[in-house]
């Protein structure tokens, strides 16, 4: 009887785990699992600091396309709450170590006599091929994503509206948290693709896809990349693509706190309908809590996590490496 019992016992253990595990779908061979290193905004030594609190950076090499740039490596990273304002830091290592830009922030909320918001948030720096200019996209406030274009990565001139929630179709509420990449699908006709977050009336956050041939003009997919699922709770923000080991995924993160990858074909319209555990916290020391906004860069072999790490409104920029 009671060996009957154990074994029904460790029937259900097994159907739960099978459950749990049925929301997402399993790692591929060679996946890479990310190793915590420390976090890059110290609260209580940046210069720019109005609300402590960090989110969203974005990687760009600015030693491969900007003539005497002040380091190999840009980082960008806002705070969430206003009055926002997009920062910078260098460094001439992916590894670090990171210098706070001594004028910070590099794109403020009130830009005369082109706009003023409550806040400007979400940098993504992106090198514009065709305008031979770097591109840093952003929103701004949260119904409208923006970009300005530079040719130092401090000194912006306004590019204007890319995306705003009437492109997204009458129920869009906010159009914001945007990452731009080279278009993965060369017959597409365009040479960039966008992710970003549509919240809708639901108050339901879910991943859009934008497109652009020349990553000024924009045409909104009417249909969703990202619907959040079981595993993720009711928002998915943060997106980006990714390609490992010759596949394309969209990365991104959840409700839950952790962040996940998806597959997506070449034209970005067929995702995978369950995500793949991208990163989760240790909890070990100070790796605890949510994980965020993922930016993934390669280089010479090594692959490194730049992330959002906390709370949402007490975050700070983290970064991991590949192990
Ligand atoms: C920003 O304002 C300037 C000065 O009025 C104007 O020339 C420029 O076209 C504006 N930029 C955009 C994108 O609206
Ligand atoms: C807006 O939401 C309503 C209610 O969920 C839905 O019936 C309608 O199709 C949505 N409209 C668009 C354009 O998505
Ligand atoms: C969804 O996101 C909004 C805004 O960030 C937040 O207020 C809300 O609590 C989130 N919902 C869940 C279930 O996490």
């Amino acid at each position: 009887m009671k060996s009957a019992f154990k074994a029904l016992g460790l029937l259900g253990g097994v159907l739960l785990a099978t459950l749990a595990s049925a929301q997402t779908a399993p790692a591929p061979h060679g996946w890479p699992v990310f190793s915590y290193q420390g976090v890059l905004t110290d609260k209580d030594t940046l210069k720019y600091n109005p609300t402590d609190e960090f989110i969203f950076p974005g990687v760009f090499h600015a030693g491969a396309h900007l003539g005497d740039p002040l380091g190999e490596w840009y980082l960008y990273y806002a705070p969430h709450d206003d009055p926002g304002g997009i920062s910078l830091m260098y460094a001439e290592s992916l590894d670090g170590p990171w210098t706070e830009y001594a004028n910070n922030p590099v794109i403020k909320n009130v830009w005369k006599p082109n706009y003023s918001v409550p806040h400007v948030s979400s940098a993504d720096p992106i090198w514009n091929k065709e305008a031979g200019r770097l591109f840093v996209y952003f929103h701004g406030s949260n119904s409208q994503t923006r970009w300005a274009e530079t040719d130092d990565g401090v000194k912006f001139d306004y590019g204007g509206p890319a995306v705003d929630n009437k492109m997204g179709g009458a129920n869009v509420t906010e159009s914001s948290y945007a990452r731009v990449f080279p278009h993965p699908d060369k017959k597409s006709g365009y040479a960039y693709g966008m992710f970003y977050m549509g919240n809708e009336k639901d108050n339901v956050r879910r991943i859009r896809l934008a497109e652009s041939v020349d990553g000024r003009t924009w045409v909104v997919d009417p249909d969703y990349v990202v619907e959040p699922g079981l595993e993720e709770g009711a928002n998915v923000s943060g997106a980006d693509l990714w390609k490992w080991k010759g596949k394309h995924y969209v990365v991104y993160h959840a409700s839950s706190g952790n962040s996940y990858a998806r597959t997506i074909d070449k034209t970005l319209r067929k995702v995978g309908s369950l995500p793949i555990l991208l990163h989760q916290s240790s909890g070990v020391g100070e790796d605890v809590g949510r994980v965020a906004s993922p930016e993934i860069v390669t280089f010479r072999g090594k692959t490194y996590l730049f992330y959002e790490s906390g709370d949402r409104l007490g975050a700070t920029i983290a970064w991991a490496k590949a192990i």
